[in-house]
């Protein structure tokens, strides 16, 4: 049986005044496994898109399905399983937990996601180590700082553990909301290297947000957002 598409939007809208449409969106498609790249000029609805498929926010009108299941037929709390088992999010304000270690921040998903834990262990024979070893590919191994709070860190690192923390135990979506805006030219290219090589042998689809054109063709598909999101269209004609 072949695999159902990562992303399927139809006919939604969000707007967080309902009558001012910041995403409308009569279909963009997703493929199993498939990279797309998302680029769009600030305050055009990028990260209230991401929201929207990652489940954080619920449209108005309009389904949103996500690995063949549909986020408007799960209870909210069903949504928030249903996210920490399937989909990695990297926040554009990273949201980390502030009163856990940066291990312990990276290792979240297991604890809510039995199946992510068991790709972990699968992974490097524990969570901890598997934690480790993305942030050791990220360019964060020193020991020591792996027990700080996360607080502790400095922007780019802390982007860097929002990046490990979506990628632990290889969840079949991977959502990243300008992912790389704090990071320097070496922690760029290894996190994109990182990104690619766990999701090709994950299988992971990625939706990925970014200003940086340069990056763009990393992925198999470019979108501009204005190319299928009528939203500001709408709101110019009204
Ligand atoms: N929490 C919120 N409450 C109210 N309005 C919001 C909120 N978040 C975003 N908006 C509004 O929604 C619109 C789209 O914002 P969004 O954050 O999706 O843009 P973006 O394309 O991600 O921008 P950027 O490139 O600056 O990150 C903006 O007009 C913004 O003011
Ligand atoms: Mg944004």
């Amino acid at each position: 049986m072949s695999e159902p598409p990562a992303v399927v939007l139809s006919g939604v809208r969000y707007g967080w005044q309902p009558a001012l449409p910041v995403v409308a969106i009569d279909e963009l498609r997703i493929g199993h496994s498939e990279r797309v790249f998302i680029s769009g000029p600030s305050g055009t609805g990028k990260s209230t898109l991401l929201g929207l498929v990652g489940g954080v926010l619920v449209p108005q009108a309009g389904t949103v399905t996500i690995l063949g299941t549909d986020l408007g037929a799960l209870s909210t709390s069903g949504r928030d399983a249903f996210r920490a088992e399937h989909v990695g999010f990297i926040f554009q304000m990273f949201n980390l937990l502030p009163y856990l270690s940066v291990i312990d921040n990276v290792a979240l998903p297991c604890r809510f996601s039995a199946v992510r834990w068991r790709r972990a262990v699968a992974g490097s024979g524990g969570v901890p180590a598997e934690a480790a070893r993305l942030l050791g590919r990220l360019g964060l191994d020193d020991p020591g700082l792996l027990r700080r709070p996360v607080t502790q860190l400095s922007i780019g690192q802390q982007q860097r553990v929002a990046a490990a923390r979506a990628l632990i135990g290889r969840p079949r979506l991977v959502i990243a909301d300008e992912p790389t805006s704090s990071l320097d030219a070496n922690a760029r290219a290894s996190f994109i290297d990182l990104l690619l090589a766990e999701c090709r042998d994950a299988g992971s689809a990625v939706l990925f947000v970014s200003h940086d054109l340069s990056l763009a063709p990393h992925f198999d598909r470019r979108i501009a957002l204005a190319d299928v999101n009528r939203a500001q269209a709408d709101r110019r004609a009204a």
